[in-house]
């Protein structure tokens, strides 16, 4: 497996899977959510809407994942995760760790072979990028997913370093 950081877009990412942030009710938010579902289109809302009549009447559970065709994206799929609220989260560490290995393990089903990510829970979620950055390295590396291409693509430069500093941490 391949590691890129990347500072950008996830909506440009040629990638076959892309990784959305979502919340619990997958229909769709602010942030990367709200970008993702922006440049896929309706499409992709719809294709939200009949998990929810169907897989997951309640919503997706925090460190859960499931994926829908990516609409108007470049991607083959979105691959939706809903990552930790930090400040009401039990284990937050746990919950996003598992959010990154929970869609690593619906990409392999897909037999994706390239996979982009965002920074999960770092935004509205707050999770620190600090203590997320190393999780989300650790978590991908350990894996033992097939996928041969991960790439985190940053949409800041604070989380680009947070991101390159953990990736030194770890060599
Ligand atoms: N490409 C890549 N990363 C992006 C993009 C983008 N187009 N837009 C935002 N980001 C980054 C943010 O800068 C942050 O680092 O994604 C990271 C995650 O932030 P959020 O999108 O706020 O996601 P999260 O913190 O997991 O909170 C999820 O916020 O957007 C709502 O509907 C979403 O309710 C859900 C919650």
């Amino acid at each position: 497996m391949r590691i890129e950081l990347v500072r950008g877009d996830i909506t440009t990412q040629d990638v076959d899977a892309v990784v959305n942030a979502a919340n619990s009710g997958l229909l769709g938010g602010g942030g990367v959510d709200g970008a993702i579902h922006a440049a896929a289109g309706p499409e992709l809302l719809e294709a939200c809407r009949r998990l929810r009549a169907s897989t997951f009447p309640d919503g997706l559970p925090t460190g859960k994942a499931v994926a829908t065709d990516a609409g108007r994206l470049p991607a083959r799929w979105v691959i939706h995760t809903v990552g930790p609220i930090y400040p009401r989260a039990a284990d937050p560490a746990s919950d996003l760790a598992s959010a990154y290995r929970q869609s690593l393990r619906v990409a392999d089903e897909l037999g994706a072979g390239s996979v982009a990510f965002p920074s999960i829970s770092t935004g509205a979620y707050a999770y620190p990028l600090t203590e997320a950055a190393p999780i989300a390295l650790r978590t991908v590396a350990t894996s033992g997913s097939s996928v041969e291409l991960v790439r985190f693509v940053l949409f800041g430069g604070a989380a680009l370093d947070a991101f390159r500093r953990a990736e030194r941490d770890l060599s």
